[in-house]
């Protein structure tokens, strides 16, 4: 490029600057000013909400003009930078439903309300608020609500616990569930909550091992590697250690933690701060046999370092039955390795679970799990023909945002492709949320412990249905 096409393309280049600039100012002179009950309020409560309002996990409610307008600068910065709404899957791989990131015309409306002295403008224009901030539920009117048959009561400091509650659904046939949501009863201590799915007779022995105190494992190899602190389950300091399971069986076996479904039934539905709901695409559905127990097991936490009073929860399981018999099932699976062992100070410890698929199947979500010090998970398969793909990678993990992530359309495997977890964790001084960077940790309830676990929804055929249409019965 010559010296004189160079200076001509900056002219350019400038001019189109210079004039792009007059531009908009020149229009926004025009234009109205942006306010919060017409422009704004309709951002926040589409992609705010869930965690912005009353008693909920962020800091302050953005429901009203009057909570949002202190916080007006701080809104601003946290969306110019992305940090706001939490989103944490490179965007590379895999393309998600329930993606909250804002558009960039929404952060330019955003920046111009706040540049603009962030007005308030008419209340009348104001949208309705979301009905589930009024406590109403999500997924629309449940068939039926499940829920704790007592309250529970989380005491000024109390540590965290791990409380499990057994609810009869008194089905008296099976059940296909179309949608599911759990509703804490009180979000300042509900940390987290998984409904398990447990045939009668596993409920009992669960129920009756905790009247008499003598908590126990299914599994025998697993007992020898846990144990229970109170009503927390931890794997034993000493136990052996595999941080990368994917070629020893045998301890890739003994590594089901939690969630194993021969430990704590299939799983049924997850709540979890910015986690979504459990609502799957018509067609398929999870199958509660009947008689089946639900059990909710409650992860209660003081929030953000202690209470000023005692709180108290009685949290609720709302379900919508499909409307016939799916020709596909939701199965929940984990990928799990608990025998890794993290040591004091590492700031970067990888640890590895692999899973050999079964059959064919196709993913419907995604979702990492693990504590504090988890620091990034990676979710990769190798095909039967030795094509290696990534399907999600969360560079950032995120202990306060447990999301789940849906698939747009859902990811065929097929039979014998290899499922790869890779995380990794930071045990060192410079993690903000490490609880104690002077121990080695391993696998445990509390939050002060770790876990490991690839979570997904998967889709199989239901045998039921195909025999049903294979004899031509109904
Ligand atoms: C999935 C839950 C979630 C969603 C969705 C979310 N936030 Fe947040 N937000 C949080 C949490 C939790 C914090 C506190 C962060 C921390 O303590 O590290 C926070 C912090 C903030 C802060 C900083 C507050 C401070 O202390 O300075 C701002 C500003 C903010 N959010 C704005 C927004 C806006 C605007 C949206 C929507 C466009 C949004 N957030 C969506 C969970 C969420």
């Amino acid at each position: 490029m010559t010296a004189k096409k160079l200076f001509l393309g900056l002219l350019i280049a400038a001019a189109a600057l210079g004039f792009g600039t007059l531009h908009s100012s020149a229009n926004s002179n025009t234009k109205k000013a942006v306010t919060f009950s017409k422009d704004v309020a309709p951002i926040f409560f589409k992609n705010c909400a869930d965690c912005h309002r009353a008693n909920d996990i962020a800091p302050m409610s953005l429901m009203s003009y009057k909570e949002a307008r202190p916080w007006a600068r701080s809104i601003k910065e946290k969306v110019v930078t992305r940090e706001m709404p939490p989103w944490s899957p490179d965007p590379k791989y895999g393309e998600f439903a329930n993606d909250h990131r804002l558009a960039q015309t929404d952060i330019d409306t955003i920046v111009a309300w706040v540049d603009g002295g962030a007005k308030e403008g008419n209340p009348k224009d104001l949208p309705a608020l979301p009905a589930f901030t009024q406590g109403g539920w999500q997924i629309g009117k449940p068939d039926v609500v499940l829920s704790m048959e007592k309250d529970w009561v989380v005491e000024v400091n109390a540590p965290d616990n791990y409380i499990n509650f057994w609810i009869p659904t008194n089905f008296k046939e099976d059940k296909w569930i179309q949608a599911a949501e759990i509703m804490p009863g009180n979000r300042k201590v509900v940390h987290h909550v998984i409904a398990f799915i447990q045939p009668a007779k596993m409920a009992e022995a669960r129920m009756n091992a905790e009247k008499t105190g003598k908590r126990t494992s299914n599994n025998n190899q697993q007992a020898s590697m846990m144990y229970w602190d109170g009503t927390l389950r931890r794997v034993k300091m000493d136990a052996p250690v595999v941080d990368n399971t994917c070629d020893n069986q045998a301890m890739a076996r003994r590594a089901g933690g939690g969630g194993g479904e021969e430990q704590e039934g299939a799983l049924l539905a997850g709540y979890a701060p910015g986690k979504g709901l459990d609502v799957w695409p018509v067609g398929t559905a999870k199958k509660v046999p009947a008689g089946s127990y639900i059990m909710f097991q409650m992860h209660y936490s003081a929030f953000r370092g202690g209470l000023l009073k005692p709180e108290i929860d009685r949290t609720k399981l709302g379900l919508i039955f499909a409307k016939e018999p799916p020709d596909k099932m939701i199965y929940t699976a984990g990928v799990v390795n608990a025998t890794f062992k993290i040591p004091a100070g590492d700031g970067n410890h990888e640890v590895v679970a692999c899973m050999t698929v079964p059959r064919d199947i196709e993913l419907l979500t995604y979702m990492p799990h693990m504590h504090l010090r988890g620091k990034d998970m990676r979710y990769d398969v190798i095909y039967p023909d030795g094509k290696k793909e990534t399907l999600l990678w969360v560079p950032k993990f995120s202990f306060n945002w447990q999301t789940m992530y849906y698939l747009k359309t859902p990811v065929k495997i097929p039979k014998g492709t290899k499922v790869i977890i890779t995380a990794h964790f930071d045990n060192s001084t410079k993690n903000k949320y490490n609880p104690d960077p002077t121990k080695d940790v391993r696998w445990g309830d509390p939050t002060y412990d770790e876990m490991m676990i690839g979570w997904f929804d998967m889709l199989l055929d239901n045998p039921t249905k195909n025999m049903a249409a294979k004899t031509g019965g109904k």
